[in-house]
């Protein structure tokens, strides 16, 4: 029988601490402890990037990390990019781009994004790949994917296909269906 440890770090902006099992993984103590389920399982082994977090300001895989090894860290989830009234630019253009379908690979998108994007604003469409390869999707074909993160790039959007802006009510809809139950109850 394993002793939970007492964990304490910075996540989404805020001081938390939690129990945690020495091998428990970030991932699930994000989802599992912390109830912040926008990081998504997929494969558990570091290839799919459904559960990218930003560390530290590094993008990591949070189901290759500890949950003890965040002691004293700093790290942002899909849940922190946004507050409920408004979504970031990037946020926006995945709507916008319609660069989602089943949004099971979104949150991990859209932490790969922003972590490109902090270290390269403007970034071209052969590094979008490049960065984005570590994400899998089974469902857009990846070319929305970079147009929506081009769109926030000055100078290179291309408008997307659809005309009208998306209802800021369908907009929240797709951030609560990937939220944790916990903040939606909260919200
Ligand atoms: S669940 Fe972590 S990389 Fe796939
Ligand atoms: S939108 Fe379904 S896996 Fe990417």
């Amino acid at each position: 029988m394993t002793h939970k440890q007492i964990v304490t770090a910075t996540i989404n902006g805020e001081l938390t601490e939690f129990l945690c099992e020495p091998h428990q993984s970030l991932l699930s103590c994000l989802r599992d402890v912390l109830s912040l389920t926008g990081a998504k399982e997929g494969c558990n082994d570091g290839n799919c990037g459904a559960c990218s977090v930003i560390l530290d300001g590094r993008l990591v895989n949070s189901c290759l990390v500890l949950g003890v090894e965040i002691e004293g860290r700093e790290v942002t989830t899909v849940e922190g990019l946004a507050g409920w009234q408004a979504l970031t630019p990037l946020q926006e253009a995945f709507v916008a781009y319609d660069a989602l379908q089943c949004g099971y690979c979104t949150p991990g998108m859209l932490m790969a994004a922003k972590s490109l994007l902090d270290r390269h604003p403007n970034p071209t469409d052969g590094e979008i790949r490049a960065w984005l390869a570590g994400n899998l999707c089974r469902c857009t074909g990846y070319d929305k994917i970079i147009r929506a993160v081009r769109a926030v790039v000055p100078g290179t959007a291309v408008a997307p296909k659809t005309a009208e802006a998306p209802e800021t009510a369908d907009v929240l809809q797709t951030v609560l269906e990937t939220a944790s139950v916990d903040q939606v109850k909260e919200a």
